[in-house]
């Protein structure tokens, strides 16, 4: 695969980074940070660890993902300093010292354990730890896990460095390859689980070392927002797919969702109506506008959908108005992405904290700041037929409003969600997910 040059990037990266940090730190009053990458969590009673993931602070600095128990010690104006755990096991195989893009940028200490960490932890001063607070609290640090200096980091998260919109645009270029194996697979009637797996092999990964796990959804199930089963058997019959699974590239995520009929013109012909509202608040991305106000434009649109289909008979202001659009699209319309899929700081009003309210009636939304450049967003408007919001709805005011034929009509497909990443850039933004898919070709 062809990535941009991320030697060339990561320094102007890292230096970002360690300007934001210092500042950061000098706010509240430290004078260093140790990152700690997290520690292996066993299964209680047994001897086997759940998989390990660093967590995103960490790898703010350095894409490692799988060691846990490294140690990036941070004094602002000196070189960051790795200590990397790379234990004397005849059980696991030790992770190599790395040696990549970004290591020429640190001083890389190996240690066998958490006591040789200790050793090389500075001694006096501020020094404030990010990271497993189990086992730390006699260490000397200043602080563990300090919020206000956490808030901090999270807050300036939010706008990508470019060498973080190569690695953005590099998962979306793998999440788009692996979409089109799960299309061929879907196609060839396999079942949820011969999906995924499609999908996985596609890209040689397992599912541990995807974003989060895929939720791949056949006919109802796509009414299921966040679907977890991975059925054996293929159904009797094919009516739909909806698939929302994304691909890692150096620690940062791609969440990728895509919809499709299979035999069906009318379902069809609605996945079609819903790719044009994507299309059309895509094309309202740019820095200066408040995710709350597109997030509301997109329900005034989906009630123009649904309305126009024939599923609602109320007029969409109304509908909005009403709460009757909310019965269709439960969620919010995105989320920030980055090293998490929803990044953090979503709601934050400051560096200081504060937290930006959503609208009233929409407590899903996970966005609520005004877009600048930098940021990345995703854009992923649903529409579903979800038997218990439907249920509610029949039994309330909203039932004269709903073609409940229509409603049964639609149900057996479950749902539409179409979701692309989208950079905001200067003049407007970049939908990496559909210039990934447009390079497949
Ligand atoms: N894949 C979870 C989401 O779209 O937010
Ligand atoms: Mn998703
Ligand atoms: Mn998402």
């Amino acid at each position: 695969m062809q990535t941009e040059a991320l030697d060339e990037l990561y320094p102007s990266h890292l230096a970002s980074v360690s300007a934001d940090t210092a500042a950061a730190l000098d706010k509240e009053g430290y004078d260093g940070l140790v990152l700690h990458s997290g520690g292996l969590r066993m299964v209680e009673f047994d001897d086997y660890p759940y998989p390990f993931k660093a967590h995103a602070a960490f790898r703010l600095w350095a894409p490692l993902d799988g060691t846990p128990d490294c140690f990036i010690v941070i004094r602002p104006g000196r070189r960051p300093r790795l200590l990397f755990n790379s234990p004397d096991d005849y059980w696991h195989k030790p992770t190599p010292l790395p040696d990549s893009w970004w290591t020429g940028a640190f001083d890389i200490e190996p240690i066998r354990d958490r006591a040789g960490a200790r050793a090389g932890i500075p001694k006096g001063g501020r020094v404030a730890f990010i990271g497993d607070p189990d086992g730390f609290a006699d260490w000397g640090f200043a602080a563990v896990n300090p919020a206000p200096l956490i808030t901090r980091l999270d807050f300036v998260r939010a706008r990508k460095t470019a060498y973080e919109l190569a690695c953005l645009r590099a998962a979306n270029r793998l999440g788009a390859r692996a979409h089109a194996a799960a299309a061929r697979a879907f196609e060839a009637r396999e079942s949820e689980y011969g999906i995924a797996l499609a999908y996985m092999a596609s890209i040689a990964v397992r599912e541990q070392e995807l974003p989060y796990n895929p939720i791949v959804a056949l006919n109802a199930g796509g009414a299921v927002l966040h679907y977890q089963v991975l059925e054996r058997r293929p159904p009797a019959e094919h009516r739909s797919l909806l698939i929302d699974a994304g691909a890692t590239f150096a620690g940062y995520a791609s969440d990728i969702t895509r919809t499709y009929s299979f035999r069906d013109p009318d379902f069809a012909t609605l996945v079609g109506r819903m790719d044009e509202v994507q299309q059309a608040l895509c094309a309202g991305v740019r820095a200066g506008v408040d995710w709350r106000d597109l997030h509301l434009t997109a329900h005034r649109l989906i009630a123009e959908l649904l309305h126009d289909s024939g599923v609602i008979t109320l007029d969409a202001e109304a509908a909005v108005e009403t709460g009757l659009s909310g019965v269709f699209l439960p969620h919010g319309l995105g989320h920030l992405l980055g090293l998490q899929v929803h990044d953090v700081g979503g709601t934050l009003a400051s560096p200081e904290g504060g937290d930006i309210p959503r609208p009233p009636g929409h407590p899903s939304l996970r966005l609520t700041r005004v877009l600048e450049e930098g940021y990345v967003v995703t854009m992923e408007p649903g529409l579903y037929f979800i038997d218990s919001l439907l249920a509610a709805a029949k039994a309330g005011s909203h039932a004269r409003h709903i073609d409940w034929a229509r409603v049964a009509q639609f149900t057996p497909f479950g749902g539409i969600r179409i979701e692309d990443n989208l950079a905001v850039t200067a003049a407007g933004c970049e939908n990496l997910t559909r210039e990934a898919f447009r390079t497949l070709s």
